[in-house]
């Protein structure tokens, strides 16, 4: 479509410098300015379309963020962070632990589950899959809180830690586990 219209463009600026209407490097520079705008404006469609996706991405982004956390608050005054002298060991604790997800409350994927891995202990997980491994792993990182039971870090609930040091321990420097 485009092609033609820059065929009849240029016959009918041809046809003006022939009778002298126009020069031709006027001509030309009005052809060649029309095509690349023409390619710009087409160009436009595919801008529009990334920041349309590029706003739905920055709404999903501050909906994320402004989300109220559901966990369980800590009962100290100030969690424990990294501040002061405090040494994490990396002694953990499972007490009594029972868990089902919230979308399938009905289901128990742990019933009841103690273990104590002393700091500086291997420790393996070992079952079939759906048997709760990586259901172990997500309430230490805090994705849940238990239904009943008790998890403990160097002899501390867990919800007395602050989030945000906590995954620092876990992501950054593997400390835990
Ligand atoms: N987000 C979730 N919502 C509801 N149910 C879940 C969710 N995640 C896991 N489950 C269920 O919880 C049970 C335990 O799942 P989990 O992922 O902990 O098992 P797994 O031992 O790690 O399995 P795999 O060896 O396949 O990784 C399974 O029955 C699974 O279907
Ligand atoms: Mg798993």
């Amino acid at each position: 479509m485009f092609g033609v219209m820059y065929g009849i463009g240029l016959w009918y600026g041809m046809t003006q410098v022939q009778k002298n209407n126009l020069k031709v490097g006027d001509m030309f520079g009005c052809y060649f300015s029309f095509m690349i705008s023409g390619v710009s404006l087409g160009e436009m469609g595919s801008v529009v379309s990334d920041l349309q996706n590029g706003k739905t991405a920055a709404n999903h982004y501050f909906h994320v963020k402004q989300r109220t956390i559901v966990i369980k608050a800590a009962d100290l005054d100030k969690p424990i962070d990294g501040s002061g002298d405090r040494h994490i060991k990396g002694d953990i604790e499972f007490r009594n632990v029972s868990f089902a997800y919230a979308s399938a409350l009905d289901k128990v994927v742990m019933n009841q589950l103690s273990f104590h891995i002393r700091a500086g202990q291997t420790f393996a997980i070992v079952g079939p899959s759906g048997s709760g491994k990586s259901t172990v792993i997500s309430l230490l990182e805090r994705f849940y809180d238990p239904l009943v039971g008790e998890i403990l870090i160097d002899g501390q609930y867990i919800h007395n830690y602050d989030i945000e040091f906590l995954v620092f321990l876990y992501v950054y420097f593997c400390y835990v586990f």
